[in-house]
């Protein structure tokens, strides 16, 4: 009995404590596939952490339900704010979260305002930090996720990447090579798990795109990059290209709360097919991009997902982090011309999309490779716990 109590004390002293970050929606699938995977390891012991950059319904609670990602531990409810504003209160509140719980590492994902400064506060107190989605770049430092990305790869000791490119940025940027690994993408992984069920989503009888077991032919939109929608101009100039297209197909669009508010000071009138709609969960929404006949987007994950799931994108920026999605994927970077939006569209729609293929470790195990390498290679090193107070 002794003994049992003194190897349960000894395991459980042994477990290793990580501490997993989301702040804002596209943190959600990339965080819930690890969190199942390191749940299903009894060596590790994982903690989810909320910062609550994001924290509507839409944009955070629903996909918690639908993803089955555990209730966090904490939510920070840092809410929304500046550049700064945001970062700050992140840097601030995760402090003593990151003091209490005392974790061996910190696992962080994507760009967001959240990752930079949960990793900033983690690395001042000597803990070791992941970065899932590490290494993107593109090398357009008006991007405030440009500017979290390459802050955020320069302090984490683990930084694992979805792509080849991704490597040699990090190496170009002076990462050591032992601590980068190539273990595929998880929000691949989240797709993957989720498109059986998402297919049976009623989206498509509720928007009238369906009709017994047949789709028509629909477009989906996602506009919500401040370089799209926070000019008034821009954003009238892209929804007249949107326009045209909405003339020859229904063109599906969930409406990002930042591009709601522009719109909304805007008054701009479009087409009846464009179908502006609140943000949609998880669920409804692969489903829509799973049977689009095209996808219009600003997003990253979005273009990912595309590539994915073999559906014609048209990213509407000047430039992708994510180029894998053009050199194999079904991507195409498209700019912000109108004429050019509205001639790639309609030669999609005349039959003519990319084929692409699916890209190396986009197999729905990125999390387990993830979790193996943490496993194997766990966080050591004089750094690590040495500066945190005791509590
Ligand atoms: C943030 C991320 C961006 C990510 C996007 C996905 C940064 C720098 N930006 O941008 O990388 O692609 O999330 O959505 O981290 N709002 C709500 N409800 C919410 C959250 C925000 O209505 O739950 C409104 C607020 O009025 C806020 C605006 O949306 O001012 C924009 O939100 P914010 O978090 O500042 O940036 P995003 O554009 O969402």
């Amino acid at each position: 009995m002794v003994c049992q109590e003194f190897e349960l004390e000894k395991f459980t002293h042994m477990r290793l404590k990580i501490i997993n970050i989301v702040g804002a929606r596209p943190n959600l699938p990339k965080i819930a596939p690890l969190m199942r995977e390191m749940q299903r390891h009894p060596e590790i012991e994982p903690i989810l952490v909320h910062t609550g950059q994001h924290y509507d319904e839409a944009l955070s609670d629903i996909f918690f339900r639908q993803m089955g990602i555990p209730t966090p531990h904490v939510n920070l409810e840092v809410g929304s704010g500046s550049h700064a504003a945001q970062t700050a209160e992140v840097l601030k509140r995760v402090e003593p979260v990151l003091i209490e719980h005392q974790p061996d590492l910190v696992l962080v994902v994507g760009d967001v305002n959240s990752t930079i400064a949960v990793s900033l506060a983690a690395v001042k107190l000597g803990i070791s930090v992941a970065h899932v989605e590490a290494g993107l770049r593109s090398f357009d430092r008006s991007m405030p996720e440009e500017i979290n990305r390459i802050l955020t790869d320069a302090l984490a000791d683990y930084l694992f990447v979805t792509e080849e490119d991704a490597i040699q940025h990090l190496l170009k940027e002076g990462r050591p090579r032992e601590s980068i690994y190539l273990v595929g993408n998880v929000m691949i992984d989240s797709l993957r798990h989720f498109l059986p069920i998402a297919q049976k989503s009623p989206i498509g009888e509720d928007l009238g795109l369906k009709n017994g077991a047949d789709w028509q032919r629909f477009a989906v939109l996602t506009l919500h990059r401040p370089s799209n929608v926070d000019s008034t101009e821009k954003l009238a100039e892209l929804l007249g290209a949107i326009d045209s297209i909405a003339s020859e197909v229904p063109v599906v669009f969930p409406v990002h709360p930042r591009t709601q508010q522009r719109l909304a000071q805007a008054g701009i009138k479009t087409h009846p097919q464009l179908r502006m709609i609140p943000p949609i969960g998880y669920l409804d929404f692969l489903c829509l991009l799973s049977k689009a006949t095209l996808v219009l987007t600003d997003s990253g994950g979005i273009q990912e997902e595309t590539t994915a799931l073999g559906v014609p994108c048209l990213t509407l920026r000047e430039n992708t982090e994510r180029p894998i999605t053009i050199s194999e994927g079904t991507n195409q970077l498209i700019g912000t011309d109108p004429a050019k939006i509205i001639a790639a569209a309609q030669s999609i729609l005349a039959g003519n999309g990319k084929p692409g293929r699916i890209p190396p470790f986009w197999d729905g195990h990125a999390a387990e490779r993830i979790v193996d390498v943490l496993l194997k290679n766990p966080p050591v090193g004089p750094h690590r716990k040495s500066t945190l107070p005791v509590t």
